[in-house]
């Protein structure tokens, strides 16, 4: 059976004082239902499997899909044939690897397909792709995004930043509430023409922030760049801000705050936060 997830948007909240601004507002509530794949699946992702299997078989799908509609348009018959006799095994294989998922597929089509190809009636194969290809629209409506976020985005929740600067250990959550509370204390003050108190809060962001990027590591092993290009943002940025502060000149501090909120922050929520936030929400 399928296990649904329902996320309830309240779109408004009115203050109302008849039945019908209610009546109103109730319809004005909308629902998104996601489902959840058939557990089977994680048979073919890592960690439980070497490879990214699942995903492998899809780009080949897409591929051997283009490799017969290329192949027929020019009447190249081994060259098709060989495509088709692959693309029929990784069709097939669908249904092998979950089996609660043949019902999505058009298997009675494979025969035809198979006919066409070994008759060379190369005009009818883009019509039978085309049919067969809308089963792969009819499962990926339904699972494609909710898979790629269950076994392809890093996970946040529950990740524990264990060394680090002061050496304790501390959850994204939390050392994410600590950054964000320096931010808001150094905007605050800006505000208020507090400058100095202001740049007390420097020194314990930048700490944080160090902290944070203890984490980074884990997953960014090869390619560090990413990492590299937010940590030295910050380098820049917190001496600029510290200058601006120094000369009590409001609009260039906030100026320099705001920009870094944006290539140290938000470069990575875009990645990062949006994925795992919908991670949270799904799991
Ligand atoms: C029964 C379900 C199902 C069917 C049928 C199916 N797919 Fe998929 N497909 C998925 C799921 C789930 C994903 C997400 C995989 C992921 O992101 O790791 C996916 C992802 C993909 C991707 C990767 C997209 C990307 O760029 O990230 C391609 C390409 C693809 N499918 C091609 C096909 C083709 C072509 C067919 C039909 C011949 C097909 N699929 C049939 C479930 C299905
Ligand atoms: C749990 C694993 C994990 C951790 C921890 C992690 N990342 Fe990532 N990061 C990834 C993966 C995987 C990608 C590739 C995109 C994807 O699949 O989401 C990525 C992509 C990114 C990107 C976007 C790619 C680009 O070229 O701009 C940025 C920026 C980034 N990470 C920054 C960071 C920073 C900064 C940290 C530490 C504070 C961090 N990441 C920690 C796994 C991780
Ligand atoms: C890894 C790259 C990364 C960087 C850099 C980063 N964040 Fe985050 N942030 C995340 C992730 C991932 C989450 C979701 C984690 C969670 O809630 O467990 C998050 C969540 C948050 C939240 C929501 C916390 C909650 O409890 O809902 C706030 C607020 C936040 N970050 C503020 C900041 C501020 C301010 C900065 C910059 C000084 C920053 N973050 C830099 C990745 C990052």
């Amino acid at each position: 059976m399928f296990r649904f997830l329902i996320i309830m948007f309240s779109a408004v909240s009115v203050i109302s004082f008849s039945s019908s601004a209610v009546a109103e507002q109730a319809a004005a509530e909308q629902t998104i239902t996601l489902k959840k794949p058939p557990e089977i699946l994680a048979k073919w992702y890592k960690p439980a499997n070497k490879r990214q299997v699942w995903l492998h078989t899809m780009f080949r799908l897409r591929r051997e899909i283009l490799a017969m509609k290329d192949y027929s348009a020019k009447g190249q018959q081994t060259e098709l044939e060989k495509w088709s006799q692959n693309f029929i095994k990784d069709y097939k294989s669908i249904a092998e690897m979950v089996p609660e998922w043949e019902k999505f597929l058009y298997l009675d089509k494979l025969n035809e397909l198979d006919n066409a190809v070994k008759s060379q009636q190369y005009s009818s194969i883009p019509t039978i792709l085309k049919k067969i290809s809308k089963s792969c629209m009819r499962c990926h409506d339904d699972y494609q995004t909710v898979a790629t976020l269950m076994f392809r985005s890093p996970d946040f929740n529950n990740k524990i930043i264990s060394e680090g600067f002061s050496g304790e250990k501390i959850s994204y959550d939390e050392i994410m509430k600590q950054m964000s509370d320096s931010v808001n204390r150094i905007n605050i003050a800006i505000k208020d023409n507090y400058f100095e108190t202001a740049s007390d809060v420097i020194g314990p962001l930048e700490q944080q922030l160090d902290h944070l990027a203890t984490s980074c590591g884990d997953c960014h092993q090869d390619d560090g760049v990413p990492v590299q290009r937010i940590m030295n943002a910050s380098r820049e940025l917190l001496p600029e801000l510290a200058e601006q502060l120094e000369l009590k000149d409001q609009k260039k501090s906030g100026g320099k705050l705001g920009e870094y909120a944006v290539k140290v922050c938000a470069k990575c929520h875009s990645i990062h936060r949006l994925s795992s936030d919908l991670k949270f929400i799904i799991d």
